[in-house]
């Protein structure tokens, strides 16, 4: 079973990175097919932290990493982590960066940061990464590539054409200074040198480790709620998250992929703006955020926290066809005398639905159905104690799709393989 793709359930840090830390023990090959520094991967490992923003959360384990064309990657990030990497003894040798991937430029991570100013209260509540206005142009065909650093002339000739551009966007539209030519062309040019060997044909490298019969992992940053056209849109990110699109993002054939392992929080958490029917009122949500140590890898934001929602993760299990489930965090439930689970939806007409709305307004309005499952209360260590063997059962029933790993703690080795 060489290709299995990993990915997010919810709206993103369903605890992804550590999953993917797992099963990169027995992989080959641990790809990265979408997003880019928005992501933010905490794993754990004997008592120190890494957090990962650009690279697979397989470079921990030594194993070869890709960051595939479907990727964004801004160049002072991703050197910032390798330096960051190498200084705590965790070799980079093994990165290959897609030449196809688009370089995020000063002027996006600009735009991005003015236009959501600029929005005011309908803000979506980005990373202000330059996500967004760098996707906008890989679509608009203006973007600067990976491989565009390895041609110093070329890359000059990009960076003048679209500067000249935003900068009249800058200015002119956003009402914030211009960007300085010399100054970025200066920074790229000394980017180019270190990124340089990183670069590679990793489409043809995935597929001759897929023909090898390797274990290839392929990595989903954020998640399926934040999918660009399955997603709660506006709300979303933009590049598609869901499984299938681990084949464009990587360069391989939808046929070489052969299981998706969707990973969920045995709760629900959201960054940002944007509907949320379980998110939790009153103290509890509190509660839930400071047991779960619910704040943004990446912005440092407190993460809105919710009840499970099993209509949403019955969407995402259509959406990626998942095949099994890995559910992380239990041991955060483990302080709640009762456990509201969402079955259903109630929508403005009356009706109860198990779907996931279609329409946006409909999901606007929707109102959770809650069943409430008795807790625990004891700690989460080895095997698991019958109401937690049961909470786990209840969603298994309920989406039809097993379980196969549950997550009882931050620290790496905590993962309880129930298959
Ligand atoms: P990702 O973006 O999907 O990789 O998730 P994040 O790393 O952003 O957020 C998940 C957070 O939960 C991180 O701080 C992890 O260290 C932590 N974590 C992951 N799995 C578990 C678990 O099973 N239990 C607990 N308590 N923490 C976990
Ligand atoms: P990982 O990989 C959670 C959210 C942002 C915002 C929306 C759009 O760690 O799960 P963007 O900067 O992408 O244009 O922001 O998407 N978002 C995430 N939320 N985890 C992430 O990544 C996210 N990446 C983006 O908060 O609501
Ligand atoms: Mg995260």
């Amino acid at each position: 079973m060489p290709a299995t793709v990993i990915v997010g359930a919810q709206w993103g840090d369903e605890g992804k990175g550590k999953i993917v830390d797992l099963l990169a023990l027995d992989s080959d090959l641990v790809c990265r097919y979408q997003g880019g520094p928005n992501a933010g991967h905490t794993i754990v490992v004997d008592g120190e932290t890494f957090k990962i923003r650009q690279i697979p959360s397989g470079v921990l384990r030594g194993k070869i990493c890709v960051i595939g064309a479907g990727c964004v990657v801004d160049p002072e990030v991703f050197l910032a982590e390798v330096d960051d990497l190498e200084s705590r003894d965790v070799t980079t040798g093994v990165v290959h960066l897609s030449g196809e991937a688009h370089l995020i430029m000063p002027w996006h991570v600009a735009i991005d940061q003015a236009s959501e100013r600029r929005l005011g209260k309908l803000q979506i509540g980005t990373t202000k990464r330059g996500i967004g206005p760098c996707y906008a142009d890989k679509a608009a065909r203006l973007g600067i590539r990976v491989q565009d650093l390895l041609e110093p002339k070329i890359l000059r000739q990009k960076i003048e054409v679209a500067l000249a551009e935003k900068n009249v966007w800058l200015e002119r539209v956003y009402g914030v200074p211009p960007l300085d030519l010399e100054e970025i062309a200066g920074q790229l040019e000394a980017f180019a040198q270190r990124i340089r060997p990183y670069v590679s044909d990793t489409s043809l490298l995935v597929d001759q480790a897929l023909r090898e019969g390797r274990e290839v992992l392929l990595e989903g940053a954020q998640g399926t709620l934040l999918d660009l056209d399955h997603g709660t849109y506006p709300f979303v990110t933009s590049s598609n998250t869901v499984a299938a699109n681990a084949a464009t993002g990587i360069g391989i054939g939808p046929n070489r992929i052969d299981r998706v392992i969707g990973v969920a929080k045995a709760y629900v958490t959201r960054v940002g703006e944007g509907p949320f029917p379980t998110e939790i009122e009153g103290a509890d949500q509190e509660r839930v955020r400071e047991l779960g140590g619910e704040f943004g890898t990446v912005t440092g934001r407190e993460r809105r926290c919710g009840w499970l929602d099993l209509v949403a993760l019955r969407y995402a299990v259509r959406l990626n066809g998942i095949t099994s489930l890995a559910l992380t965090k239990l041991d955060v439930l483990s302080h709640f005398a009762e456990l509201p689970v969402c079955v259903a939806y109630q929508l403005r007409n009356g009706t109860e639905t198990l779907e996931f709305p279609a329409h946006q307004s409909d999901f606007h309005h929707c109102r959770p159905v809650y069943e409430t499952l008795p807790g625990w209360q004891e700690p989460l260590a080895g095997e698991l104690p019958p109401a937690a063997r049961a909470y786990v059962a209840f969603v298994e029933q309920a989406l039809g799709v097993e379980i196969a790993l549950v997550g009882t703690g931050a620290e790496r080795e905590s993962v309880v393989a129930l298959r």
